[in-house]
């Protein structure tokens, strides 16, 4: 767990004379609040001079065009918001970064569903290999793939049928927002769809010591998975937390 204060903090807040401006317990509570909305502030703008030179690199009068020609296309909640370009920069740096990817050396990874494709291009712009898979239904995401030059394969994911051969084993096979899963829909995947898709992907997809890193929408009950899906993740030696789930490749031997 973060601590509550690091040390620059701790000597920051001594030089602030919040002393006997009240009571202990609420000078806490200020010092709380003080503390998370500067580390809100602090990692919103870091995550943007990170995004920045990302979208430096994209060609703006392209990405006008497409942005002038989908934003009523499908409203919030549908794939118009991604057109916010700045705003799923920021994200997809902020999932890059959260695996670690902004300081490894380069690796293969494999993002499935991946939209717009924002996460394998932070994901390249950090100086790995990563292609994505996804279907081609949305003509917004084929325009952005198209514009972010990103390897994408075409592919409906389906409970019970293998992903694809490729010509390597990926480091991280990922998903974001995950929808391949029938999300919201009356055949949602249960325990056994998610028992094949776990070992397909150990067995065929993840070099060793990958991971497998999916982040689950979560379902009409309010759930990101069941307690039987989530037994499904821990046999293969995953954890499942708040919809996060990490799947570890076999140990060897
Ligand atoms: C909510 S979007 C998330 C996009 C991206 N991962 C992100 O977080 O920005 C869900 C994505 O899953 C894709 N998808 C849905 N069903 C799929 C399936 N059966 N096979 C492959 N991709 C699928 C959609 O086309 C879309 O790109």
């Amino acid at each position: 767990m973060q601590p509550l204060a690091t040390a620059a903090e701790i000597a920051l807040l001594n030089r602030l004379n919040l002393r006997g401006r009240s009571s202990d317990a609420k000078r806490r509570g200020l010092v709380g609040d003080w503390i998370e909305r500067s580390r809100a502030v602090w990692g919103a703008w870091r995550l943007d001079r990170c995004a920045a030179p990302i979208l430096g690199g994209i060609d703006a009068r392209r990405f006008e065009s497409i942005r002038a020609r989908f934003r009523e296309a499908d409203p919030d909640p549908g794939s118009s918001k991604y057109l916010d370009l700045r705003a799923w920069l920021r994200v997809a740096v902020g999932r890059a970064r959260g695996l670690g990817l902004h300081r490894r050396p380069a690796c293969d990874l494999l993002d499935l569903g991946s939209g717009c494709g924002y996460f394998p291009l932070v994901c390249r712009h950090y100086g790995h290999r990563a292609r994505a898979l996804d279907l081609d239904t949305n003509a917004l995401y084929n325009e952005m793939i198209e514009l972010l030059e990103i390897d994408r394969g075409v592919v409906a994911i389906e409970a019970g049928v293998p992903l694809p051969a490729f010509d390597t084993r990926f480091d991280w096979v990922t998903g974001f927002m995950v929808c391949f899963n029938n999300h919201d829909r009356e055949d949602l995947w249960g325990p056994p769809e998610w028992e094949f898709f776990v070992r397909d992907v150990v067995d065929h997809l993840l070099a060793p010591g990958g991971q497998l890193h999916l982040e689950l929408n979560p379902e009409r009950d309010g759930r990101f998975a069941t307690p039987e899906i989530e037994r499904v993740f821990a046999r293969a030696g995953g954890t499942v937390r708040g919809g996060v789930v990490r799947v570890p490749a076999r140990a060897r031997g």
